[in-house]
């Protein structure tokens, strides 16, 4: 069993989507450890998309991940990383593969629904970002 960091986006939150959306990784094999509802100040949102910093959509990003509400969600399944990645889909929905999570609800690469860590690595760093290991379900 691995762990990784899914953030329902505030698109697909003022859309309506969280619940659907949990329920489609609940369905793909993903356990729920640890998940809340919170907004990004600017300095969290820089800070968490630090290795974004310097791309020419690095201050969209921001500006949309505080735009609204949010809901880090800290899931727990074997490979659980390249999984999350499968289901979610590529970042612009125009490009993802059918049944995904961006195909079905998102609007555009930026305004993507639903964030995935991309690494072993960045998963251990992005749920203890949101969550304390008390926090998680053991
Ligand atoms: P995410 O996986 O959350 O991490 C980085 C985000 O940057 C990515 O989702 C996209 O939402 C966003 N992103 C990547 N490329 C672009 C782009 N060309 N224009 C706008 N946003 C982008």
């Amino acid at each position: 069993m691995s762990r990784t960091l899914a953030i329902i986006k505030p698109d697909a939150v003022e859309s309506g989507y969280a619940g659907k959306i949990l329920a489609h990784l609940q369905d793909r094999g993903f356990r729920i450890l640890a998940m809340r509802m919170t907004r990004l100040m600017a300095e969290q949102a820089s800070v968490f998309y630090a290795v974004h910093r310097g791309r020419p959509f690095y201050s969209e990003l921001v500006e949309f991940m505080t735009s609204g509400p949010v809901i880090p969600i800290a899931l727990e399944r074997d490979s659980a990383v390249a999984m999350l990645r499968e289901v979610i889909g590529a970042t612009d929905p125009a490009e993802a593969a059918d049944g995904t999570i961006r195909k079905l609800y998102a609007e555009s690469k930026g305004r993507n629904a639903i964030h995935a860590s991309d690494s072993d690595e960045n998963a251990a760093r992005e749920v203890a970002f949101f969550f304390a290991a008390a926090d998680l379900l053991a």
